[in-house]
């Protein structure tokens, strides 16, 4: 790789020498920053957004920036390169008027990834991502969003990862690792607590701190551990008081002090309201001229100056970024070069593929018999494409034009709120499938035609979408349109009904037990017309696992009402999550409610047992456990092990999973080991985990709340300093 960050002043050195061990990256570093003078750290501490300069803005920042998310000017002297900033968490996104084109591969969403459970996949995206980034002058991606889910209704659930810490924190620490591997430095984002959208810029979100260490910021923590991002992206919102960009808790004690992170702490755009952000351990200024004042600029230097931040504060927050760009070997060779998109395409149809979650499937109703002579498709724009999820993370497909509808509402983010349908058919790939059917559509705006239409064929299907979008929740999980009456007068005309859901969220399904079969689609990225159709007709198998739980409907959720729902943009407000560190199904699991489909649960069109569980303890507990495939057609097993009792203390909580592709008649043998922070609770006095001695259960099996095998196993117990790594 050409061009990456010279480790001293003498530029051309290979790539090796550039790729220094942690001690000589430190040296390095500072080596480089001492000889930084004021003006050039505080150049480094603050950048703009790329695509979005303020009119007849010509600052330094306005030349060579790609039009991207932010930018932040190098130091030529110093050998340090420009950084190119990006959205990417589900494509190349942003303004998207970069130098290569503003297209790029669009991803399913982030959910969808999530549900393959498969990490191997989320690198190997991610690493796609990362070279279409980098063909495209980018070098830094906003990625790896991975707030837990902490309510149904979430605006950006679909951009995160789910509601789980192992999962989550998994799956994002091999994105990071994926994006760095090529000289692209990755961020992990929004640290912390950022799982409302509404108000997201005043909200106080207030929880037990120990809880919070055993659940978003475990995920965090995980995803350090695995992928060592350079950069954490603090969140809008505020944290039990303080706004997270400037919570010296989170930021200082916790992040950096006590987890002993290396990298850099960069702002959202528009999250910072203050120059002494920067001693509560805030390291940059990100998106600056959305904010009220470019506060890491003069008012930083002058801050400095007077001895309100001491240099030494100076010399850290600039010794982290160049730092993080010294340990990935950050490429400054942003040349624009050619993209190989139909190969990117397969591999975002592939994250289509593991992604869908079949959630019910009566009377093997999927996948559909070859001769059926006529399918009513019903709704969801289905004749043209699939829907995508709004806001920073669009991307705009490389597979053609889209159809975008501009509705507008209220708030900052008016502008970007769009409905944009990604080109992928599922008519047209049902049609292309079911060559001998007749399949008739119907845009499902009448319930009526819609039913007589169903009426007349032997099957019936349905798309029933919801759009979510950056910087607002959903009121309810009600889908919008009457969508619902919609599905109500179709089943009650062809009781061979199936639904195929595109949304950012679950949704209420009153209409459940009159349909046959349903799939949970999420937002399936620019392949996904495809992806859905080959699901429905057999020709793949589907492997989805839910990464967060679908309740019955708002009233048996943690939260029956959005919390400030209706409260004016900026409203002072805050969020209790009482819930504590009992996410999603932990949280319905202590509170014995059984929801309409469980965290993990998703059916195939072949049948796995599970057997021969073998359990150890003493330090932590190692699980073993065959899973064979005992149907006729090969598939994927996501097999799942709960820790369900520590100590005598009820729980419920993933503590390993695995997915195994197996042909018919096959068997696997399957080891997993926990960590054993997920066997303990988190002591904020003493600030360590402490894994009680005693008996701890377990179960393996197919979701939260499907035993195929329970054992137990006795532990020593132990206590963990609050920096324990595995
Ligand atoms: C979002 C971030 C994003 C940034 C830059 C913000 O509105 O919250 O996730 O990276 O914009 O586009």
């Amino acid at each position: 790789m050409l061009g990456v960050l010279p480790v001293s002043a003498s530029i051309g050195r290979t790539r090796a020498e550039h790729r220094p061990g942690p001690d000589s990256v430190d040296r390095r570093a500072k080596e480089i920053v001492a000889r930084a003078t004021l003006d050039e750290k505080i150049r480094l501490v603050h950048g703009s957004t790329g695509g979005l300069q303020k009119a007849g803005e010509t600052g330094p920042y306005s030349q060579n920036t790609v039009d991207g998310a932010g930018y932040v000017p190098g130091i030529a002297r110093l050998n340090i390169p420009a950084l190119h900033e990006t959205d990417a968490s589900m494509g190349v996104g942003g303004a998207g008027n970069d130098r290569a084109g503003p297209r790029a591969t669009a991803f399913p969403a982030n959910l969808a990834l999530a549900a393959t459970f498969d990490p191997a996949l989320a690198g190997r995206s991610a690493g796609v991502i990362a070279s279409e980034a980098r063909a495209k002058g980018f070098n830094v991606l906003l990625g790896g969003g991975m707030n837990l889910t902490r309510d149904q209704r979430g605006g950006r659930n679909f951009e995160y990862l789910g509601e789980d810490p192992l999962l989550a924190g998994t799956i994002a620490g091999e994105q990071v690792a994926a994006v760095q591997r090529q000289g692209i430095l990755s961020t992990i984002k929004h640290f912390a607590l950022n799982a409302h959208e509404t108000n997201r810029k005043s909200v106080d979100a207030r929880i037990d701190r120990a809880a919070l260490r055993e659940s978003d910021l475990l995920a965090f923590q995980f995803a350090i551990e695995r992928g060592h991002p350079a950069s954490i992206m603090c969140a809008y919102n505020r944290v039990n008081g303080p706004w997270a960009c400037g919570n010296a808790w989170l930021l200082n004690d916790v992040l950096k002090t006590q987890w002993g992170y290396k990298g850099w702490v960069m702002s959202d755009w528009g999250a910072v309201h203050a120059t002494d952000y920067a001693l509560n351990g805030l390291d940059q200024q990100s998106g600056e001229q959305i904010d009220k004042q470019v506060w890491f600029g003069n008012p930083l230097r002058d801050a400095v100056v007077r001895g309100d931040v001491p240099m030494r504060r100076l010399d850290d927050m600039a010794y982290r970024i160049v730092r993080s760009m010294l340990a990935v070997g950050i490429t400054d060779d942003t040349a624009p070069r050619p993209i190989d998109y139909p190969a990117h395409a397969q591999v975002a149809l592939q994250v289509a593929r593991e992604g869908i979650v079949l959630l019910k499937n009566d009377a093997r109703a999927l996948p559909l018999a070859p001769g059926i002579k006529r399918i009513a498709l019903i709704g969801g724009n289905a004749q043209f494409g699939v829907l995508s999820g709004g806001g920073s993370s669009q991307v705009k497909p490389s597979n053609g034009e889209t159809r975008s509808i501009h509705i507008g509402g209220p708030g900052e983010m008016e502008g970007l709120r769009r409905e944009i349908w990604f080109p992928s058919s599922p008519n047209a790939e049902l049609q292309k499938r079911l060559a001998r059917t007749e399949i008739i559509f119907d845009p499902g705006q009448y319930p009526d035609s819609a039913a007589a239409l169903a009426r007349s064929a032997d099957i019936a299907i349905v798309f029933a979408t919801q759009y979510q979008f950056e910087g607002a929740d959903v009121p309810s999980m009600t889908l919008p349109s009457g969508q619902d009456e919609l599905i109500k007068a179709v089943a009650a005309a062809n009781r061979n009904t199936i639904v195929v859901l595109e949304t950012g969220d679950p949704v209420a399904m009153p209409w459940l037990k009159d349909v046959r079969a349903v799939l949970a689609a999420w937002y399936p990225g620019q392949e996904g017309g495809r992806a859905i159709a080959e699901i429905l007709t057999g020709e793949v198998n589907p492997s989805g696992h839910l990464p967060i739980t679908f309740p019955i409907d708002d009233a048996q959720s943690q939260r029956p009402a959005l919390p400030n729902l209706w409260q004016p943009d900026g409203a002072d407000v805050a969020v209790d999550y009482v819930e504590g560190s009992d996410v999603g199904y932990r949280w319905y699991a202590r509170e014995r409610r059984t929801p309409a489909f469980s965290f993990g649960h998703g059916l195939s069109y072949t049948d796995f047992t599970f057997s021969d569980l073998t359990l150890r303890g003493g330090k932590t507990i190692s699980v073993t456990f065959s899973v064979k495939n005992i149907g006729a057609r090969e598939g994927a097993a996501v097999p799942q092990v709960y820790l369900t009792n520590a100590a005598g203390r009820p729980v419920r909580r993933l503590i390993g999973f695995a997915r195994a592709d197996l042909k018919p008649g096959e068997r696997r043998s399957i080891t997993l080991q926990a960590d054993p922070r997920l066997l303990g609770r988190f002591d904020e006095a003493s600030k360590q985990w402490i894994v009680a001695p005693g008996t701890y259960g377990v179960m393996v099996g197919r979701s939260a709340d499907a035993a195929d095998l329970t054992g137990s196993a006795r532990l020593q117990g132990r206590r963990l300093a609050v920096d324990w790594t595995p």
